[in-house]
């Protein structure tokens, strides 16, 4: 293996760049050249690539969005897309790839390993929806983001006495919303995973108030209803002041915390260290502490379950 690509694609999350920089110095340690691809598979299409090297992935450690840019490309779920792909890593004698990004980028990474480019996955998406692996890359900025906001919105929630419904990303998985619950002690957490009631949240809002609480925060997985949905009904059926907060892509920029730096520096090493091996459609994860090594195509077929137990502890807590 003298030549690799990289590529970062789907949403970005913070902490692509740190993955970048990982890859590319522990490729080069090995004297491995790195080319980056631009926005994804996309720019495997139009032969988007740019050298890539120690200095140049200089101070982007601590730098949000990625600086290869990032792409969803239908045209690569093509058979014509893929073979214009492989037609172009050929050219530039680029023999193995490593995808950043989330299960779709998997998907994409696998197609393009069916075409004889051995490729490693590095997850990082602020879902959190990886099996295999406990954190993805920019879940804990993004948590600690959304962690930020709610603290700010508790303030003029307890001013004004009233009730939030606060709506974050995850698309059909409820990692953020729990562990931002959690972390910010939300009365109600509304995930995909499990099934909820309006009366039962909306009593629970109502007897929260009976017993002097001074607000009421609701945090809503995206996967599990519309906050402005949610927020009208509670305000139909409770006559309470309601507000609603959909906090969008401000979870997805920012500077990287340290957790996500530390995990994409051992990813990308991860990564490297598989290509360099002519290992092919792996993934790297961290579980328990431990770097983990997944088959891609095992890990596409499974679904990460939310953490049940957490779930039930921040119910209690919520009381
Ligand atoms: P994420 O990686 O964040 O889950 P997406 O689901 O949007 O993001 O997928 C990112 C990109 O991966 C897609 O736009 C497409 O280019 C590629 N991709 C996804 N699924 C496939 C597939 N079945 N075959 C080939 N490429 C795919
Ligand atoms: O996968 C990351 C994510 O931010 C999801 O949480 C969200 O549903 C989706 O991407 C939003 O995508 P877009 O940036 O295309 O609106």
């Amino acid at each position: 293996m003298n030549r690799i690509g990289v590529l970062t694609s789907g949403g970005d999350a913070p902490g692509m760049n740190a993955a970048i920089r990982a890859v590319v110095r522990k490729a080069n340690y090995y004297n491995i050249e790195v080319y980056g691809i631009k926005r994804g598979f996309a720019g495997l299409i139009t032969s988007d690539f740019i050298k890539l090297d120690t200095i140049t992935v200089g101070d982007i450690i601590h730098r949000g969005g990625t600086i290869l840019r990032t792409a969803r490309c239908e045209e690569f779920k093509t058979e014509e897309g893929q073979i214009k792909a492989l037609r172009n890593l050929e050219a530039f004698g680029i023999e193995g790839m490593i995808v950043i990004g989330g299960d779709g980028s998997f998907r994409g990474g696998l197609a393009l390993s069916k075409k004889g480019i051995p490729t490693i996955g590095i997850p990082c998406t602020i879902d959190n929806d990886i099996p295999f692996t406990d954190y993805s890359i920019g879940f804990d900025t993004a948590l600690n983001t959304v962690v930020e906001a709610v603290n700010k919105i508790r303030d003029t929630a307890t001013s004004h006495e009233r009730t939030f419904v606060i709506e974050v990303m995850g698309r059909h998985a409820g990692h953020i919303a729990l562990y931002s619950g959690l972390a910010s002690g939300a009365e109600t957490i509304i995930v995909p995973e499990i099934p909820f009631n309006t009366d039962d949240i909306c009593n629970k809002i109502i007897s929260g108030y009976e017993r002097g609480k001074l607000h009421s925060i609701i945090i809503v997985a995206e996967g599990a209803t519309s906050g402005f949905k949610l927020g009208e009904i509670i305000q139909n059926k409770t006559g309470l002041d309601t507000r609603v907060i959909i906090l969008g892509h401000i979870q997805r920029g920012g500077m990287p915390s340290a957790f996500d730096r530390i995990l994409a520096s051992q990813f990308g090493g991860s990564a490297v260290e598989l290509i360099k091996n002519n290992e092919d459609r792996k993934m790297v994860g961290l579980t328990n502490g431990r770097l983990l090594i997944t088959d891609m195509e095992k890990m596409l077929t499974e679904t990460k379950p939310l953490d049940m137990k957490l779930f039930n502890l921040a119910n209690i807590l919520s009381f």
